[in-house]
């Protein structure tokens, strides 16, 4: 036995085939983690009345590193419920969502000459938009969105911190300060302070439309990318498809303490139940937990290249255009481990 406990919540849809696979990869690298299930999502809360019951709470608290599938939430409101992740994500204060891409490029072989996209996109996980406070007024509907110094710095520290380490050590951070001179002024103003402490870091500004339109179009430029709670989450979707897209791409939520990785891939309810999701974006997410909670560099480092190879010999899932299915994806990254 070692020290290495997990919880795992395989949460609704697609979430309950790719995170048991995820699993397998991690007691593949990590013989005797001892895992302990939970229950979260829409699932549960039709069955018992609570989205996330306290000893799924409890488990979290026990086991500190996590690894969350993914669950499926109305888009209308619901008495009762809330979002999961979304409270996870307050409640053990995960104040920081990494969600690396790493290109992947399966219509050649051939180099194309030009180094590949490998950007981290480092989103403010607890504040902006989702701390959900929505209410109407009158005929007006009101969203707040709030931004404070301490959560800013919070970020920065992370955002600088990673640049420093990385090779390109540049972080360019996104805001809208143009319209939202008040909370997006914070923001930067925060981030860009906490900078002094990192001269090595190159620091660039970029509002985010135009971001996003360069992370479509010139992604080779980005190296870390610091950004607001709902604008990282669209960022690093639009990132995600240089990576393989959805079903590839992995996030890790971050706090003092408590660690949830997740694939940034919802329930997909469209192809859930028919075995061919794809397990990567999960099992990337299994080794972000190895890298940045663990510290586990030589088996994150192992299980990422086992997913490339295994993509890269062709064994691929339908979203990447092959055939294989979900299980038979996992046996052959656990073959090359
Ligand atoms: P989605 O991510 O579930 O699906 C979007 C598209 O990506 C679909 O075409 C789906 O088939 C595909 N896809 C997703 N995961 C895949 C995988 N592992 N392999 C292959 N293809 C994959 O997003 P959508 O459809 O907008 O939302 C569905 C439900 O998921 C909603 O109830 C939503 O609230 C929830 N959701 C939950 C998240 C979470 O738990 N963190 C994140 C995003 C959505
Ligand atoms: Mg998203």
């Amino acid at each position: 036995m070692n020290e290495y406990k997990l919880c795992v919540i395989p949460g609704d849809g697609v979430g309950r085939e790719v995170i048991p696979c995820a699993v397998e990869v991690l007691q593949r690298v990590l013989p005797g983690l001892a895992v302990q299930e939970a229950a979260a999502g829409w699932d549960c809360f039709t069955r018992s009345g609570d989205p996330l019951p306290p000893t799924t709470i409890a488990a979290i608290q026990d086991c500190g590193a996590v690894l969350f599938g993914a669950v499926s939430s109305p888009s209308r409101k619901v008495e009762g419920y809330r979002s999961p992740i979304v409270q996870m994500r307050q409640r053990f204060s995960l104040f920081a969502n990494l969600r690396p891409t790493r290109e992947l490029n399966l219509a050649s072989d051939r180099s194309t000459g030009q180094a590949a996209v490998d950007l981290l996109i480092v989103r403010e996980n607890t504040q902006g938009l989702y701390i959900g406070r929505e209410y109407m007024r009158g005929d007006e509907a009101i969203a707040e969105r709030v931004i404070t110094k301490a959560a800013s710095t919070r970020i920065g520290r992370v955002a600088f911190e990673l640049a420093s380490k990385r090779p390109r050590k540049q972080l360019t951070i996104v805001h809208k300060a143009n319209i939202l001179p008040i909370t997006d002024g914070v923001f930067r103003d925060s981030v860009r302070a906490v900078g002094a402490g990192y001269p090595d870091v190159q620091i660039n500004e970029l509002l985010v439309d135009t971001a996003a339109m360069l992370l479509a179009s010139k992604p080779r430029q980005f190296d870390v990318v610091v950004s607001t709670n709902l604008f990282g989450d669209i960022l690093s979707d639009i990132a995600s498809v240089w990576g393989g897209g959805m079903g590839v791409a992995p996030a890790l939520n971050l706090g003092e303490s408590v660690a949830i990785a997740e694939p940034v891939h919802g329930s997909a309810p469209d192809i859930a139940g028919k075995g061919i999701a794809n397990p990567a974006g999960a099992i990337l997410s299994a080794a972000l937990l190895l890298r940045y909670h663990w510290k586990l560099m030589k088996e994150a480092n192992c299980i990422e290249q086992a997913v490339y190879t295994a993509l890269k010999q062709g064994c691929r899932t339908a979203d990447l255009g092959g055939q294989a299915g979900t299980r038979e994806l996992t046996d052959r990254i656990l073959s090359l481990l």
